[in-house]
């Protein structure tokens, strides 16, 4: 087992279900993200649904359809937005049929130390609510290749089942699905019912001729996997996919040979407010002068002066606190927003200042 992994299952506890924030990475180059046609983020106009089905999938994740009548088909690796009855908003991909136009199925795992959108979907949302949802978008899609390798952690298998599903017949694939516990990983069984004459080998070897193309590795059976062996004889031009957390992402990245299309999705913002130097804000319209400290963020100080400024996800996803930024130079933390709507605005629940003032229009 290599010593270079710096990830366990366990982390997916910490973080959040729901699909956040995607980029596509180019071993040894980061480029700007590539928005796909549908990747807008979602307006204000959301479809009303119906929850007709809330469910446990596995231990701490539910899984939840939503009902409704000529909803928009979907391209696999989409998410949608779901405000839940409290007003925040929480993002979760879509692991159902792309071409259901009557109902979504979203899995959302329960983060016990969370902010609470995870325990709102597991506690009170329930068969026979009403949520709104907005979407779907996709910044996570399938890309032409001769080849994928997929790595999911847990939750993360989500938006990659769909993908699996999509690929023509003969497509030449292989998945690394791990997760703490086999009673805790979503979609085990139809998982491993798409590796026809499979061979569970619990160790991340990759398949080689009459092998199966799926390797399950459960946490507390099997170690963590290898992902050098996983990862080693790449084909030429194989896609590569990955979701999970933080940690595994960043083990996948190091390991791919410069060039290699790495694609991920993340389940939690890569940056979060704090941890930097202290800043000003000016509030031009109330004419007040704040200070953000490192370790807190400028939606805190902007909701001392104006309580009601409207915010919900505090991690850069939703968009909620976008504000016009009239002086200085901002530091863009999400990866929500357009290259022109950076110009002017920020989402002032992550993003933070270059410059030693802001001046907000606020
Ligand atoms: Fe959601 Fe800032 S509150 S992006």
């Amino acid at each position: 087992m290599s010593n270079k992994h710096v990830f366990t299952w366990r982390t997916l506890a910490i973080v959040a279900g729901a699909a956040l924030v995607v980029r596509r990475v180019v071993r040894g180059r980061i480029p700007a993200p590539v928005p796909s046609p549908d990747s807008g983020r979602s307006g204000a106009r959301g479809l009303k649904l119906l929850v007709t089905a809330h469910e446990r999938l596995a231990d701490g994740v539910a899984g939840i359809r939503l009902e409704g009548h000529g909803l928009p088909r979907w391209e696999p690796g989409a998410h949608v937005d779901l405000v839940l009855p409290s007003g925040l908003v929480r993002q979760y991909s879509l692991c159902g049929d792309p071409e259901d136009t009557s109902s979504y199925t979203v899995a959302a795992r329960l983060v016990e130390d969370g902010r609470g959108g995870s325990r709102e979907v597991h506690e009170q949302v329930q068969e026979g609510t009403e949520l709104e949802v907005r979407g779907p978008r996709n910044r996570f899609p399938l890309v032409e290749a001769p080849s994928y390798v997929f790595v999911a952690g847990g939750i993360g298998i989500t938006p990659i089942l769909p993908m699996l599903r999509a690929l023509p017949e003969g497509t030449e694939w292989r998945l690394l699905y791990g997760g703490r516990t086999r009673a805790s990983m979503p979609f085990l069984e139809d998982v491993e019912k798409l590796d026809a004459g499979r061979e569970r080998s619990g160790t991340g070897v990759p398949p080689a001729e009459g092998r199966g193309r799926v390797t399950v590795v459960a946490e507390d059976e099997d170690g963590l996997p290898d992902l050098d062996a996983f990862l080693a004889d790449l084909p030429e031009g194989a896609a590569v996919y990955c979701c999970g957390p933080e940690g595994l992402m960043a083990a996948v990245g190091e390991r791919l040979p410069e060039g290699t299309a790495l694609h991920l999705e993340r389940f939690a913002p890569r940056t979060t407010a704090g941890g930097d130097g202290e800043f000003e804000v000016e509030l031009h319209r109330s004419g007040r002068t704040l200070t953000v400290p490192a370790g807190s963020s400028v939606l805190a100080a902007v909701r001392t002066e104006l309580p009601n400024t409207p915010y919900s996800c505090e991690q850069g996803w939703c968009g909620t606190c976008q504000q016009r930024v009239l002086e200085g130079e901002i530091d863009h933390r999400d990866e929500l927003l357009t290259d022109s709507e950076r110009g002017d605005s920020m989402l002032i629940c992550v993003s933070r200042a270059r410059s030693a003032r802001l001046v907000l229009d606020l």
